[in-house]
C-alpha cells in the first residue's frame, strides 16, 4: 500500500546573518531563512519537492541535494546549472524516489559557503520506516573561528597548506548550528536518530558514552537488518540513522566523537558535542524490526571492474599538493550508459583518508580491500583509509545528463580530486552535456 503522493513546496532564501551558536557568542553566518542548520524539508517517498531558492547574498549560489536520485538538471552543480546570481530565484522541481536521511548544501564556493553554515536536512519517509517513539536530526559540524567569533581565512602560508592538506577542521564542536547543546528524551522510549555529517574534513566517530545503540540505515536508507554496536564513523557527507534507547530517568550523558586517526597533521582527541538528559520515563510503541527491508546485491564481488578511479595526492608548485583522480585534477572522465551495470574500483593510494561521493546514484559496495563487505547497504558517501581499495556496484538508470564524484573533504573537492562524467542514453544527443574534451581547471 502507497501514501497518495502530494506536491510539496519550500521557500529557502539565502542570506547572511547574526547567529547564536552559544548565548553571547555570535557568528557572521551564510544560510537559509536565517538559520544555521536550514529547515529541515520533509516529504513522503513519491512526493514531488518544489524549492524556491532566492540568493539574498553577495554572491551566487547553487543548491545540491546530496544523495536524492533527482534529474541530472536538478543535481546543483556548475555542470548542470548556471549559478544563482545575486538577487535571482531558481525552483529546484523533483520527485523524491528513496526513502532516507539526505541533506541539501551549497555547491558554489563551498569552502566558504558550506563552512559559513548553508545546509540543511532533507527528509524523506516512508509507510516501511520502523515505528520510534520520536525523532531527531543531527547535523554536525565545526566551524573554524578566531577568538573574536569570525571566520579565519587561512593568511600565512602553512595553515594554507595544512587546510588543503587535511580539511579545514573547526575549533568549535556544533550539533544543529549550536555548541554544547542539551538534548531531552523521555526514559523508557526509543527515537530515531538521524545524523549528518555536514562539516568540511572532520571525521566524527559517534559514541554515546559507550552506551549500545542500532544503527538502523545510512545513505540510501534502511540497512537489511539493524547492526548494535558503540560506535560508528560518520565522514563528511555521510549519513547515519541509529535507534536511541531505552534509557534511565535521570541519566545523563554525552554525543561524542571518539578520536580517529586519519592520518593527517591534525591529530584526532574525543570530544564532546552535546549532552542527553534522560527525562521522565513514558511509555513505548517503538518496534524496530530484526529485519528492516531487503537489499538485493547488484554484482558478484568478482564482476568484471568496468571502471578504475584512483585517488591520490601529488606535489604541486603552487599549493604544496594536488589531490587527484587518476593522477589528474577536475576530471572529465568517460561516460556510463543507462542500463549498464557499473563496477569501478575505487583506490586511495595516499597516506590520508578520503570520504568517496558519487552524486545521483546509489553504489553498494561489493568489496573492501579483498574481502566482502560485513553487510549489505545502500551508500552514496563511503570512506576510504590510507592505501586502501574496494569495489562498488550501481546501475545508472535513466537520468542522463552529467553528474560527478569527488572527494567530500570540502579543500580537497576544491583542490582537484573530483571528476565530471556524463551518464547516456544509447545513441540520443547529449544536449547540454559537457563534452569529454572540455577541461574545467580552476
Ligand atoms: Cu555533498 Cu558534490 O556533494
Ligand atoms: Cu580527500
Amino acid at each position: 500500500m502507497k501514501k497518495p503522493t502530494k506536491v510539496v513546496e519550500y521557500n529557502l532564501e539565502a542570506s547572511e546573518f547574526n547567529w547564536d551558536i552559544a548565548p553571547g557568542r555570535t557568528i557572521e553566518a551564510w544560510g537559509f531563512n536565517k538559520q544555521v542548520p536550514g529547515p529541515v524539508l520533509k516529504a513522503n517517498v513519491g512526493d514531488t519537492l518544489v524549492i524556491r531558492v532566492t540568493n539574498n547574498l553577495k554572491e551566487p549560489t547553487m543548491i545540491h541535494w546530496h544523495g536524492l536520485r533527482i534529474p541530472a538538471s536538478m543535481d546543483g552543480t556548475g555542470a548542470t546549472q548556471k549559478p544563482i546570481e545575486p538577487g535571482e530565484v531558481f525552483e529546484y522541481r523533483f520527485v523524491v524516489p528513496d526513502a532516507g536521511t539526505f541533506w541539501y548544501h551549497s555547491h558554489f564556493n563551498e569552502t566558504v559557503q558550506l563552512e559559513r553554515g548553508m545546509y540543511g536536512a532533507l527528509i524523506v519517509e516512508d509507510i516501511i520506516d520502523p515505528v520510534s517513539d520520536g525523532e531527531k536530526v543531527f547535523m554536525i559540524d565545526d566551524m573554524k573561528l578566531n577568538p573574536a567569533n569570525k571566520f579565519t581565512k587561512p593568511g600565512w602560508f602553512v595553515p594554507r597548506i595544512i587546510e588543503r592538506h587535511d580539511g579545514r577542521e573547526g575549533n568549535t564542536l556544533l550539533i544543529n548550528g549550536k555548541e554544547n547543546s542539551m538534548i531531552d528524551i523521555h526514559a523508557g522510549q526509543t527515537e530515531r536518530w538521524r545524523f549528518i555529517n555536514s562539516s568540511s574534513a572532520r571525521y566524527f566517530m559517534l559514541s554515546l558514552e559507550g552506551k549500545e545503540f542500532k544503527i538502523i540505515g545510512t545513505d540510501g536508507g534502511l540497512l537489511e537488518h539493524p547492526r548494535t554496536v558503540t560506535e560508528v564513523l560518520i565522514t563528511p557527507g555521510e549519513r547515519i540513522d541509529i535507534a536511541a534507547g531505552p534509557f534511565n530517568e535521570g541519566e545523563s550523558f554525552p554525543i561524542e566523537s571518539l578520536g580517529y586517526n586519519r592520518s593527517t597533521y591534525l591529530t584526532a582527541k574525543r570530544q564532546t558535542f552535546a549532552t542527553i538528559n534522560v527525562g521522565e520515563r513514558k511509555p513505548s510503541i517503538a518496534f524496530i524490526p530484526e529485519t528492516l527491508r531487503r537489499i538485493e546485491p547488484l554484482a558478484k564481488q568478482d564482476g568484471v571492474i568496468t571502471r578504475k578511479v584512483k585517488l591520490s595526492v601529488g606535489p604541486s608548485f603552487k599549493d604544496g599538493m594536488d589531490f587527484l583522480v587518476n593522477d589528474d585534477i577536475h576530471v572529465n572522465d568517460k561516460p556510463v550508459k543507462v542500463g549498464e551495470l557499473q563496477i569501478w574500483e575505487v583506490s586511495n593510494t595516499s597516506l590520508m583518508d578520503h570520504p568517496f561521493h558519487l552524486h545521483g546514484f546509489f553504489f553498494q559496495v561489493i568489496e573492501e580491500n579483498g574481502k566482502a563487505p560485513e553487510y549489505m547497504a545502500w551508500k552514496d558517501t563511503v570512506n576510504l583509509p590510507p592505501r586502501s581499495k574496494i569495489k562498488i556496484a550501481w546501475t545508472p538508470d535513466n537520468r542522463p545528463g552529467t553528474w560527478m564524484y569527488h572527494c567530500h573533504i570540502l579543500e580537497h573537492h576544491a583542490a582537484g580530486m573530483m571528476a565530471t562524467f556524463n551518464v547516456i542514453d544509447g545513441d540520443k544527443p547529449t544536449d547540454g552535456m559537457i563534452s569529454n574534451q572540455a577541461h574545467h581547471h580552476h
